[in-house]
């Protein structure tokens, strides 16, 4: 029987499983693929912030809508709101295949509610350099 999130274990179960299918999708890996160098360390930072968010643990210090503009400049551009749906629904179908419970809905509304902050930050920083040439004007 699934249970809820209950701890940090619980979430670096989940971290794992997510990323696992993030590695291997054709669409999302490569963003991934091609700039993390060192997994083990990615994960236990992911595992931080999720345990932070979560349990309100002071573990994890970064800026992740800096880093998601930071991924669109050296992806020029290609970061798009399609991506973050498939980022998503990976992230719930991993919750639901492994837990159930409250702590699963906070995980999939907050996901939800960032993955639009990330987008609106990488939008601002596209307006803020205008005259980089390889970027994408569809927005
Ligand atoms: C709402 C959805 C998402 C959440 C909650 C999320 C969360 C995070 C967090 C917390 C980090 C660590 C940032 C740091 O270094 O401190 C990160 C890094 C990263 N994310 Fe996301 N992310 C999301 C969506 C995406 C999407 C859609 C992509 C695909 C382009 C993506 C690509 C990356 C990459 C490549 C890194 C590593 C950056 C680096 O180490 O330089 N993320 N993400």
């Amino acid at each position: 029987m699934k249970t809820d999130i209950k701890n940090r274990n619980d979430l670096s179960k989940l971290v794992h499983s997510f990323y696992d299918k993030i590695r291997v999708n054709d669409e999302i890996g490569p963003f991934f693929n091609e700039t993390i160098r060192d997994w083990d360390e990615h994960l236990e930072k992911l595992t931080d912030f999720w345990e932070s968010n979560l349990f309100a643990v002071r573990k994890y210090y970064g800026n992740p809508p800096q880093a998601h503009v930071e991924v669109d400049q050296k992806f020029h551009h290609t970061v798009n709101p399609d991506i973050f749906g498939l980022w998503l629904n990976l992230w719930f179908e991993t919750l639901e295949e492994l837990f159930e419970g409250e702590h699963v809905e906070t995980l999939k509304f907050r996901a939800r509610k960032m993955g639009t902050v990330f987008m609106m930050a990488i939008y601002e920083n596209r307006k803020q350099n205008p005259y980089d040439s390889t970027a994408q004007t569809n927005v």
